[in-house]
């Protein structure tokens, strides 16, 4: 059901000026289908809090929020199970690589649901749906000429028998003299080498040093090719962050390179080239060349954004038949498809280079990405959160200590949108005790507290609305205006602080009409102010299901409210005070957010490492 156009051109006032959102138009049609994907999360590992901030929270705030508005929205995002970290992580679990992919993956699915992740679907990059699909664009590309056969040079060891990819050979740097750099990069002297630039060679993973350099066939995807089309394509989306722009023009300007797509692995989607028919050229694969080798992880990976709504299409049977294709390929998805994507900053080139001329070199209808929403990192004090090396706050341990909208919260509160943020317990644990123990749980708390305690668990009668109430929605309606365009551009640091500004005009409103004192004079001005407050709880429920849905599901259930009561405010905000009528039961919910005190700080310092040393 679709409410309103979704985009409209909103001039909104702002401190220094205004904001405009774009309204997006393809010939005479309004995109209204909204298609979000959030980057895949690596298989290997559970996510950090990092993880969660720079790419699937906030893909979910904006999925929630375009729900709210009554749009049609398909929220995708899966596991990215490819590559040799999977492999390697397999092998020292001691377990064949699928079993392993199939476990974390349940495990992943599980915190994604802990933390309310709505995605309409949650894939896995090994399913049968992205190797066909990846096996299908590896084909046209060849096909159209867009991919080349080059012979390189590989490193084998022969105690693993297998070829070792760049960075699993270690030696010594012929720059620096570092005796462990990776056949990548010198970590020391952050030089970019070639593996047969090192001395004294070894394996990464065995330190053997028996190895040799092979020839092996690889498929190269000829991006260069491409370079005046995607720069054509980038300098029109206006609408992008700057710090996406920044980046892909970067590569752009550096001059594009072609980009190997397979690699000599067993774990990933296989080389098919025996379906391949002959290039422009009139060539044919070299089979045999190609045979055993699968395509390189970064390759299947953002396919598979297209793999998982076919996973989703699939899951669906009989009168719930779904359609992948409408979302993706043809005139139809091209017209009323908005495509908005989410990911941290290092992941934007695959977004705005690779993947691109993988759609755009199949010379088929393929939707490319609208807008893309990237994201500086989030760091644990002044340095990284890190994976390998334990460091920080992981998604199944922040579960363990609180409930998952502290989390949803900070984390959008303190987005890192403009700049890399950092994470510290005390700047976390003061920004949820004040925002949200003193601010929204306090509020709710005392207003359905004082009601029952004068009148019962029952919205009282009496009195009429007056000055005190018209402030109050005037200050509403603006900030709700901004509130909304904020998410609408997706600025959550923006969109929560207009929310909190908010919830601090319902703290301000019940201290100004204070039914506590009214209450012994003139009981109708205390009903009136109580009535609106609860009004306001309603409000505040639906505004804030974007960002913390667990605790604004408690405000409304603490309220009876039935889901046609919950719909997102179409009119004027003053008749949003006064929906709840006399005569209506409540119940005072259990405290929404307990206070952090002071010695957990200290407690979880000591747990999890503060300031490095
Ligand atoms: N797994 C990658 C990462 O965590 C992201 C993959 S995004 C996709 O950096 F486009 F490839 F799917
Ligand atoms: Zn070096």
């Amino acid at each position: 059901m679709l409410t309103d156009g979704p985009f409209y051109m909103v001039p909104a006032p702002i401190c220094a000026g205004f904001i405009y959102l774009v309204r997006e138009r393809q010939g005479n049609m309004i995109q209204n289908r909204i298609l979000i994907t959030s980057a895949l999360p690596y298989i290997n590992g559970i996510k950090h809090l990092g993880n969660l901030a720079g790419s699937m929270l906030p893909a979910d705030v904006y999925a929630r929020y375009q729900r709210a508005r009554g749009r049609e929205v398909l929220f995708i995002c899966a596991t990215d199970e490819h590559g040799t970290p999977a492999e390697l992580a397999a092998l020292g679990e001691g377990l064949p690589v699928a079993d392993y992919c199939e476990k974390w993956w349940g495990v992943q699915k599980k915190l994604s649901d802990g933390f309310g992740l709505s995605f309409d679907h949650f894939g896995r990059s090994s399913s049968a749906q992205n190797r066909e699909l990846t096996q299908h664009f590896a084909k046209v590309l060849w096909e159209n000429g867009h991919i080349e056969e080059r012979t390189t040079r590989q490193v084998f060891s022969k105690a693993e028998a297998r070829f070792l990819p760049d960075r699993y050979v270690i030696g010594t740097c012929p720059h620096c003299g570092y005796d462990r750099a990776g056949g990548d990069q010198c970590e020391n002297c952050t030089r970019v080498l070639d593996p047969a630039d090192l001395k004294s060679p070894r394996s990464a993973l065995s330190g053997s040093s028996e190895i040799e350099f092979r020839d092996s066939k690889h498929l190269f995807l000829k991006q260069s090719g491409f370079s005046d089309e995607l720069r054509a394509w980038i300098n029109s989306k206006v609408e992008w962050p700057q710090l996406v722009s920044s980046i892909a023009l970067k590569w752009l300007d550096e001059g594009l390179q072609d980009r190997g797509i397979t690699r000599d692995l067993s774990w990933g989607v296989p080389v098919n080239a025996e379906t391949w028919g002959r290039n422009p050229q009139g060539q044919r694969p070299d089979v045999e060349g190609l045979k055993g080798k699968v395509f390189y992880v970064w390759f299947d990976a953002p396919i598979e954004y297209i793999g998982a709504t076919r996973e989703w299409a699939e899951a669906a049977t009989g009168s719930n038949a779904r359609d992948w294709k409408s979302w993706w390929v043809g005139e139809e998805a091209q017209a009323k498809v908005r495509y908005v994507q989410f990911m941290g900053k290092d992941n934007v080139p695959f977004h705005t280079v690779g993947f691109p001329v993988t759609m755009l070199g199949s010379g088929e209808k393929w939707k490319l990405v609208d807008q893309i929403k990237g994201f500086n990192w989030l760091n644990y004090y002044s340095g990284k959160f890190s994976t390998s090396q334990k460091r920080g706050v992981f998604m199944d341990t922040a579960l363990e200590i609180l409930p998952p909208d502290f989390w949803r919260w900070y984390l959008t509160a303190n987005a890192p949108e403009s700049s890399d943020a950092s994470f510290t317990w005390q700047h976390f644990s003061d920004t949820v005790n004040k925002d949200l123990a003193d601010v929204l749980g306090n509020f709710v708390n005392r207003t359905l507290k004082f009601t029952q305690g004068k009148w019962g668990s029952v919205i009282p009668e009496g009195g009429k609305l007056g000055p005190k109430e018209t402030k109050l929605t005037d200050e509403l309606e603006r900030r709700f205006g901004l509130y909304s365009a904020f998410l609408e551009d997706i600025q959550l640091r923006k969109a929560a602080a207009e929310l909190r500004a908010i919830w601090v005009l319902g703290n301000e409103y019940l201290a100004d009409a204070a039914p506590w004192t009214a209450i012994r004079t003139d009981k109708d001005a205390a009903a009136v102010s109580v009535r609106v407050a609860i009004n306001l709880i309603r409000l505040f429920a639906i505004l804030s299901s974007p960002v913390i849905p667990f605790s604004a599901k408690a405000m409304a259930d603490s309220l009876g409210l039935a889901p046609d009561e919950l719909q997102w405010p179409k009119g004027k905000i003053a008749g949003e005070i006064s929906v709840l009528k006399p005569g209506r039961t409540f119940e005072v919910p259990p405290v929404l957010f307990a206070k952090i005190p002071p010695e957990q700080v200290i407690a979880w310092e000591a747990r999890f490492g503060g300031a490095p040393a």
